[in-house]
């Protein structure tokens, strides 16, 4: 029995109050005939809650189109409650959720309406609002992806040393061989670069990626809310913040969501898609077709400081800094260990300073404030870090040196 089989174990047994329907309720053979089905949606990790008007989260999964049409979906409807679990606390009709049955089954929409009625807006202009370390891959991304991009910095130096990034990378997968150089070109021609919000106006997505400090995007949301013609949607790539709140500043919570990238955003599979309590259910699967049709895995998450990814990584990049703390090893010594014996690409402490120590510290504030738990701490070596102003790769100094030819552990934090 494997951990779908097990965890689905329950399906087999009569589900309270089903069997006591009339005779138009699902029969257990029936829930036992999508089965397989089932398992796909759990073995995918779909776990966010459900409300009762909930059908469009059964049909889509990471990007995929589930098989089976209405009939399969109203049968989930009735018979997935048992299969989540415990209800979060978050589940805002929770009496719908209860109670539902046929009576809610009967006023979902017909599959061909939600097909034909739904979409808000087709995405051919993106907006990218930050030319720093996620928003110049965004950019790129969505560029070779074939969209029209306006990338927008506050100002001329910002914006030409992220274009100067997007060039860098363009002229070496031409020198690899593996792109044109018109195809360089046409990518390079595809990004409108300015510093006017007005720029924006016609985009059909606005994903913003600048600092991840909640009052500053606040800002920039009311500002871009105004000038943005309003059915177009709005996406934050903020790591940990919660989305609702920015969300709830604009004119249009329900056309807003999370986007996440990861870095560097060219080479990353995954975007998480964040569903914020008020992202309406077009709009959410508008986000994962847009990460597919930018090549990459878009996977739902909840609204919940960290996401997936942060959640996880964020404690283990901690831990590493703690280990060197207490003399486990040394700066390389932890690194080599992690590459060597968990096969990661990178390190811990030198993802920490690919990743930027500022952001991290952020992340971590976020995090410790939302769990209140010692993992999401900030070690005082980060501490001390930070009002130093070594930021990591970007400002030059980490937990490595950036400025030799190759990076060379940063002696002040040795022994
Ligand atoms: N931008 C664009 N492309 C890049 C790049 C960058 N900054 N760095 C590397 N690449 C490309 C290279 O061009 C190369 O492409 P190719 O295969 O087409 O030739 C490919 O990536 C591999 O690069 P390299 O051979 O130079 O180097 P590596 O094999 O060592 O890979 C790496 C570099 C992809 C960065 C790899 O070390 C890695 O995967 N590291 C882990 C990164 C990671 O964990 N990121 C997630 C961080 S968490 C996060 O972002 C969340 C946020 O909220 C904090």
């Amino acid at each position: 029995m494997d951990l779908a089989d097990r965890r689905l174990g329950h399906l087999l047994e009569p589900i309270p109050g089903v069997e006591d329907r009339p005779a138009k309720a699902p029969q257990l053979g029936g829930v036992l005939a999508q089965r397989p089905k089932v398992r796909e949606i759990h073995a995918a990790g779909e776990h966010r809650p459900l409300a009762a008007h909930d059908h469009a989260a059964n049909r889509l999964v990471s990007g995929r189109l589930l098989e089976g049409g209405a009939q399969c979906e109203h049968k989930l409807a009735v018979d997935r409650v048992p299969l989540l679990g415990a209800l979060q606390d978050d589940v805002t009709d929770r009496s719908a959720v209860l109670g539902c049955d046929y009576g809610h089954v009967d006023r979902l929409p017909a599959l061909d309406d939600q097909k034909s009625g739904g979409r808000l807006v087709q995405i051919k202009k993106v907006g990218v609002l930050g030319a720093g370390l996620m928003g110049h891959g965004i950019a790129q991304v969505a560029a070779q992806s074939g969209y029209e991009v306006v990338l927008r910095e506050v100002d001329d130096e910002r914006l030409e040393k992220g274009m100067g990034r997007i060039d860098k990378q363009l002229a070496r997968a031409v020198e690899k061989g593996k792109v044109e150089q018109s195809d360089a070109d046409a990518v390079q021609e595809r990004i409108q670069r300015t510093t006017d919000y007005s720029d924006l106006a016609e985009c059909d997505l606005v994903i913003e990626a600048i600092t991840e400090d909640l009052a500053l995007k606040l800002e920039m949301w009311r500002e871009v809310d105004g000038i943005v013609k309003p059915e177009a949607i709005f996406a934050t790539n903020t790591s940990s913040l919660a989305v609702i709140n920015q969300a709830a500043v604009t004119s249009r919570p329900d056309r807003f969501l999370g986007l996440h990238y990861f870095n560097p955003a060219q080479v990353m599979k995954l975007v998480e898609v964040v569903r914020a309590v008020t992202t309406s259910d077009e709009v959410f699967e508008a986000g994962v077709e847009f990460a597919q049709a930018n090549g990459k895995l878009g996977i739902a998450t909840k609204d919940k400081a960290g996401f997936i990814v942060n959640r996880l990584l964020v404690p283990y990049l901690l831990d590493a800094i703690r280990a060197l703390e207490e003399g486990v090893g040394s700066i390389s010594e932890i690194d080599e260990a992690m590459k060597a014996g968990a096969g990661h690409p990178m390190g811990p402490l030198a993802l920490a300073d690919f990743v930027g120590l500022d952001t991290m510290g952020a992340i971590c504030e976020v995090m410790y404030e939302e769990f209140a738990e010692r993992r999401f701490a900030q070690p005082p070596t980060l501490r001390k870090m930070l009002a130093a102003g070594w930021y990591g790769k970007k400002s030059g100094k980490g937990f490595y040196d950036y400025s030799g030819e190759s990076p060379a552990e940063n002696s002040a934090l040795s022994g």
